[in-house]
């Protein structure tokens, strides 16, 4: 039933961005929508403006005809109903139920966890564990974008305590982390939801040693495990008392909301993070009730799948106008990319189409003098995503915020209208789409509902294209193939072979 209404999608017009301007004098009233965070009056929100893609009536209706073909609705109830969505793993992805919405039993399991992690970040910032100025968390992916996103965006007007984010197994980022703490003052979180990531694994065993090297009598006593193993953790050495352990029902890329926010309630305290958790729930209950287009996170979706399947596009950029915010495109990446990057449908079918194109992106206006020459005059067309916010994040002149938002406002309008010019070097064409998403405010609520916002609209596309995106089996190929390098004795390819020869691996 979806292959046809696909087929019907595909027969359409497709009028020009200002054609549909013209036509419709409501439009944007139709694709321009205020999302409350609250419900007095001075509460803040954040517009999600779709005005300028390609939606129109028709594609609208067809979406949501194809929402029905897939049975949006149905997985959707599945979801935040706690059923086995991740059906080749046989897992439910509770992570609204962090957030307080879901399955009752979930989310009761969800606010014990919440409670006990909230004393145990009051019981250090009171000074239970010693005089704690730093910790250096160690993480990797999920376990790592998200915390690193979300203090970066919000604890930049002084963190109770700093916090260092070390993903990668290189120890040039360790080494950085080292430079920045005293041992005397530090503590460990290590982060995993399986505790076997073999990154995490070895970052945690140089931090014991480095504290162990810098007179730290009981490295171990300075550790806390935020995982879904809690087994893993006693037997590597983490005391019971300081395990954070949550859900196995979420995904690692989902997990932020969870234990894995620790850092994030260490550097913010915990009534930022309780706020953090609501303005994501609100966004929760807002996908959950809204049907059809006036559903944020599924509009959105409407407009993805119009762009990689109707118009070919293998990319969509994503430009943070907020320096507060420049990690969210890695965050972003590793959410559509690692649910939606697959090739068969639930059912194991191969899918009929593209699935998620390359998340990329920036910060602007930064990403101005260097990659827009291509989204203005390119031959790729390039859906893009702006975010900003009204309220500045500093204290500088006023000139400075009015110029960021004047040029990101400026390069919406200059995609959409483009410039007819004699010279044809001179020429845009325009009639290329944005969105805009404008923040009242970066606050620990609005943040919460933009993350969680993107995490419905990677649902709503996997739903769309009838794929599970709550597996990742597309990146175990590569990690058993470190470990048979790891481990020697089998041979590869003639380049691999003259790789390992020359690094002496192997
Ligand atoms: O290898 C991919 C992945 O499994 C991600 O999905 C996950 O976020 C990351 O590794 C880290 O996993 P863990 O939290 O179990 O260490």
């Amino acid at each position: 039933m979806s292959d046809a209404v696909w087929e019907q999608l595909k027969s359409l017009d497709k009028p020009t961005l200002a054609e549909l301007f013209d036509r419709d004098s409501a439009r944007l009233d139709t694709f321009a929508t205020r999302f409350e965070l609250g419900s007095d009056e001075n509460a803040s929100g954040i517009r999600f403006d779709w005005s300028k893609t390609h939606l129109d009536a028709a594609h609208v209706e067809l979406f949501e005809a194809l929402a029905k073909a897939t049975d949006f609705a149905g997985r959707r109830a599945a979801l935040f109903a706690g059923e086995i969505v991740n059906v080749t793993e046989g897992r439910a992805a509770e992570h609204t139920a962090q957030r307080g919405v879901g399955k009752e039993e979930s989310v009761a399991l969800a606010a014990e966890n919440h409670h006990r992690m909230a004393a145990i970040v009051e019981a250090i910032h009171r000074g239970a564990m010693g005089d704690v100025k730093h910790l250096i968390h160690v993480g990797i992916g999920g376990s790592a974008l998200g915390p690193a996103l979300a203090i970066d965006a919000l604890a930049r007007d002084g963190a109770m305590v700093d916090v260092h984010v070390v993903s990668n197994i290189d120890g040039n980022a360790l080494e950085a982390a080292f430079a920045k703490c005293d041992p005397a003052t530090t503590m460990l979180a290590i982060a995993s939801k399986t505790f076997t990531t073999i990154e995490t694994m070895t970052n945690a065993e140089s931090v014991i040693g480095w504290l162990r090297e810098n007179a730290v009598a009981d490295p171990y006593g300075r550790v806390v495990a935020l995982t879904a193993a809690p087994a893993k953790a006693i037997e590597w050495g983490v005391d019971e008392t300081r395990i954070l352990p949550f859900s196995e029902s979420v995904g690692g890329r989902y997990s932020l909301w969870s234990s894995i926010g620790f850092p994030v309630a260490m550097a913010l305290g915990w009534p930022d993070f309780a706020e953090f958790l609501d303005g994501a729930a609100a966004m929760d209950e807002h996908f959950r009730d809204t049907d059809g287009l006036a559903n944020l996170p599924l509009r959105a979706a409407f407009a993805d799948q119009y762009y990689t399947r109707l118009r070919g596009c293998q990319t969509r950029g994503v430009f943070a106008y907020d320096e507060r915010l420049a990690l969210l495109p890695d965050y972003l990446q590793q959410l559509e990319m690692e649910s939606n990057g697959k090739s068969v449908k639930v059912d194991g079918s191969p899918v009929d189409g593209p699935t998620a194109p390359i998340t990329w992106g920036g910060v602007g206006t930064d990403a101005q003098h260097a990659v827009f020459q291509l989204l203005h005059q390119g031959t790729n067309l390039v859906p893009v995503d702006f975010i900003a916010a009204i309220v500045p994040g500093h204290d500088l002149a006023a000139a400075h915020h009015r110029i960021l938002l004047s040029n990101c406002f400026a390069q919406g309008a200059a995609l959409m209208a483009g410039k007819k010019s004699e010279d044809p070097a001179r020429s845009y064409p325009g009639d290329r789409p944005s969105a805009t998403i404008l923040l009242d405010e970066v606050s620990p609520a609005s943040f919460g509902a933009l993350v969680a916002f993107h995490e419905h609209r990677t649902f709503a596309n996997a739903v769309l294209m009838e794929i599970n995106p709550f597996d990742q089996f597309g990146v175990e190929l590569g990690k058993e193939i470190a470990k048979q390098i790891e481990q020697g004795g089998t041979r590869f390819d003639p380049s691999t072979e003259a790789l390992l020869e020359l690094a002496g691996i192997g």
